[in-house]
């Protein structure tokens, strides 16, 4: 959760508006102009025109003289984006040929440790090592790459794939001949939606380039398939090897977020242009708001992607721990949470009256002597209303100088309240996390002494502060500590089910480690993403479910690399059948928000299982035609079909019955009924079926089922077992789920797995009354 990026590109919006209240004197006289997105299906194109591209431009030149084609799209989807004013976008949605016209969406971005504590040291062994690895391209669309960092060193890898159809861009301080090299093979930049509708991009802030100004797209990018870096660390903290999931993977950078946002055209410009160049695997920390799939520019460039075997691999969402804050929901789609790792930043206020709390922090400046400093809660150092939140200009110099102040989190950026506490005299910060946090820790490289501390601590530390005549503390610095327990906890942040556009689909799909993650770093932000931080680092520790996704991209590349011929589905399936819902030691993992175990509304699956996603034994394949299926169980229209799929006059088979509930889904969502909701009736049972179909990739064998199921709920799966003769041999079963109503909004949650003695084969099962 990049609150810092968040807040300053708030400050973009905040802009934004002004400039939409300013506007409407003058747009009075011409309506205001916007980037649409026009779908149009390809097959439907009049014999007279030589091109599709001409098609576009008459269609464009038919309800506007001035419009011009921003991109045209050929690979992910057919059709162009370009400024129309919203008469003019009515006029396009009618013409022929026309599947869909979106307006554009606005999109936000939502590791040394990390390999050791996915097992991925362990499974040297396990996983096949296929040169084949080395074939897959990870495309990643993010802010763009830093190319000098070691995470891109190419020793030991052999040519660029001879399939590789794609480019490393030239501009603005991109060099291809030194950016680009047997690891980072691809770069390219995408920014014509982005200044169609911001304005040109201003080249003092920014690089129109795949340079990364920003961090983020550097830090997503090595960690999903960067090279092994020896001695990496942020400050001296997290030292150790940095390495990306899939080091022989190659990486390829599409820079589509700028310092305003992403934009949707531009997005799925790089889609179009990464599937095309033949990368395996996109990667997609970003999200919008919710939409149906087929107004949802990123579902719609993911189906395409999913039919040509790539891999679409996404953040869930920073937008936790609230009920239904998902985003990047379609089930062609990897929905991946965030959860923190075993590894920590102690770092310990010491009271005046003896107590000692552990906080976190990455300060790496000079400590703060061990005798205690006087201490005030900045609520009682300011005049402002918001005093307590260190706001800028908000904290009194004779009131904070010399001491150690405490700010509550929220509003500004955590680090910021740092910058404000050392303007106005203060040596140091405590940083006190409130109900929105709760016990959620995320360290920062302060540039003063500084500790965060979870709620708990907080109200504890303030009552202290407010009840002692003269209050005074103490920070020490505690270094990196790995082992800590329990890990993985679901990280506050990472954003929740139920899928509030298909609640029969249960998402996030599964979680990987997104807390506190080491990764590379842009040269020219510092750590913290301040612009009053000059330090220069060549790693940042950040955190979000944007940390959280590239592992899942890069671990599905070393599936894909692995077994080359597996569908999409059939990668998500054996990352998901083999994550972990509880802990070595027992119990289920716990979920930060509430202290109390998670569920699969938190997790999905579970937390992500490398060396298990290797040899998951059997698997719920996936094909195109499946998803069709789906989208005929959606009862969507033959032209929401077409817009999705772009399959023209796509009718569903009425001699078939579709339904969600039979989508070959490697988890189980049910919503039953409320007893009112089924009209007013008792407490009847109501029974919902599911059908499966498992595929063997392993040895022959016979796997047993085995349920635990909440005592609301009869599970029932018939057969109870399936016996493979054969590698590729396919098996179905069914489960019914039967219940009594419930009150509405109630949930409860069970585990259905399949297993060989070997092999398990886990599915979470999530029921909910609505
Ligand atoms: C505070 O607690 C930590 C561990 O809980 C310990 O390492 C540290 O020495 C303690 N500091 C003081 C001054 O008691
Ligand atoms: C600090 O503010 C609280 C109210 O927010 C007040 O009760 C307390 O007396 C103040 N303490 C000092 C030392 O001013
Ligand atoms: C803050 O309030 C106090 C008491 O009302 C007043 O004396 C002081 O001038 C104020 N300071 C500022 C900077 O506004
Ligand atoms: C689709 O329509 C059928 C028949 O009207 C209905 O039973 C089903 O619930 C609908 N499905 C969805 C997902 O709305």
């Amino acid at each position: 959760m990049r609150v810092a990026m968040e807040s300053l590109r708030l400050s973009v919006v905040l802009l934004l508006c002004c400039s939409c209240v300013l506007a409407p004197a003058a747009a009075a006289v011409a309506p205001k102009k916007r980037t649409y997105i026009v779908h149009m299906e390809k097959s439907q194109m009049p014999a007279e025109f030589a091109a599709h591209r001409n098609w576009y431009d008459a269609s464009l030149r038919s309800v506007s003289d001035v419009a011009e084609i921003l991109y045209a799209y050929d690979t992910v989807v057919h059709g162009f984006s370009a400024r129309l004013t919203p008469a003019e976008a009515r006029a396009m949605e009618g013409l022929p040929g026309v599947l869909g016209v979106l307006p554009e969406t606005r999109y936000e971005l939502h590791t040394t440790r990390t390999p050791e504590f996915l097992g991925l040291e362990r499974s040297e062994g396990l996983v096949p090592q296929s040169n084949t690895e080395s074939d897959i391209v990870v495309g990643v669309l993010d802010t763009g790459v830093w190319p000098e960092r070691k995470s891109y060193n190419d020793a030991g890898l052999g040519p660029i794939p001879a399939s590789w159809k794609g480019a490393c861009e030239e501009g603005k301080d991109f060099k291809p001949a030194s950016a680009c090299n047997r690891k980072l093979i691809g770069a390219r930049s995408f920014s014509k939606g982005y200044e169609a509708s911001m304005g040109p991009i201003d080249e003092s802030k920014e690089s129109k380039s795949p340079r990364d100004n920003d961090g983020h797209g550097t830090h997503t990018s090595s960690t999903a398939a960067g090279s092994a870096v020896p001695d990496a660390n942020l400050l001296g903290y997290a030292a150790g090897t940095a390495r990306g999931m899939a080091t022989r993977a190659r990486v390829a950078v599409y820079k589509v977020c700028w310092l305003g946002g992403c934009f949707s055209s531009d997005i799925l410009a790089a889609m179009d242009k990464a599937v095309e160049d033949g990368c395996s695997v996109l990667s997609l920390s970003l999200g919008g708001g919710m939409s149906d799939y087929y107004r949802d520019s990123v579902a719609i460039g993911a189906f395409s992607a999913m039919e040509k075997g790539v891999v679409v691999s996404c953040s869930a969402g920073n937008a936790g721990p609230g009920e239904s804050t998902l985003s990047n929901v379609a089930p062609w789609i990897t929905t991946v949470g965030a959860g923190t790792l075993d590894r920590d930043f102690p770092a310990y206020i010491v009271l005046g009256n003896g107590k000692n709390y552990s906080g976190v922090s990455l300060y790496s400046g000079k400590p703060l002597s061990s005798s205690s400093l006087p201490f005030i809660y900045a609520g009682n150092a300011t005049n402002a209303t918001n005093g307590n939140l260190c706001m800028q200009g908000t904290l009194l110099p004779d009131k904070v100088a010399g001491k150690i102040v405490l700010c509550d989190r929220g509003i500004n950026a955590r680090v910021q309240k740092g910058f404000v506490v050392r303007d106005a005299g203060g040596t140091g910060m405590v940083l006190a996390n409130t109900a929105a946090n709760g016990e959620e820790l995320v360290a920062d490289a302060h540039l003063l002494p500084a500790s965060a501390v979870g709620e708990k601590a907080g109200d504890a530390i303030k009552s202290y502060l407010l009840t002692d005549p003269s209050p005074t503390a103490t920070i020490a610095f505690g270094g990196t500590k790995v082992g800590v327990m329990p890990s993985p906890v679901v990280a506050a942040f990472s954003s929740r089910g139920p899928n509030a556009i298909t609640p029969d689909i249960l998402k996030p799909d599964l979680i990987a480690p997104g807390v506190n993650i080491l990764a590379s770093w842009t040269g020219t932000a510092g750590p913290t993403g301040q612009s009053a931080d000059s330090r220069r680092t060549e790693f940042s520790i950040i955190s979000g479910t944007s940390m959280s996704c590239p592992h899942v991209s890069g671990l599905a590349a070393l599936l894909k690399g692995a077994y080359p011929d597996w569908s999409p589905g059939a990668i998500k399936s054996a990352l998901m059948t083999t994550a972990y819902a509880n802990y070595a030691a027992g119990g289920g993992i716990l979920d930060v928000a509430t202290g109390s175990a998670a569920t699969p509304f938190d997790f999905g699956a579970g937390h992500v299982d490398p060396p298990k996603a290797m040899d998951p034994g059997l698997i719920y394949d996936v094909d195109v035609n499946d998803y069709l299926d789906f989208l005929c169980a959606l009862n969507y229209t033959t032209l929401q079909i077409a817009s999705v799929s772009r399959r023209p006059n796509y009718v569903c088979d009425r001699k078939k019955t579709f339904a969600v509930s039979d989508f070959n889904y490697p988890s189980f969502a049910v919503a039953f009924p409320t007893a009112s909701g089924a009209g007013g009736g008792s407490s009847a049972t109501t029974t919902v079926k599911h059908t499966r179909t498992l595929t063997n990739v392993g040895s022959p064998g016979t796997y047993k089922a085995s349920v635990s199921a909440p005592s609301e709920v009869k599970v029932t799966v018939d057969p109870t077992e399936l016996s493979f003769a054969a590698a590729g041999e396919k098996k179905s079963y069914t489960v019914s789920f039967s219940a009594a109503s419930q009150p509405s909004g109630s949930s409860t949650f069970g585990r259905l797995e399949w297993s060989d003695g070997k092999h398990v084969v886990a599915s979470p099962l999530a029921f909910t009354w609505t």
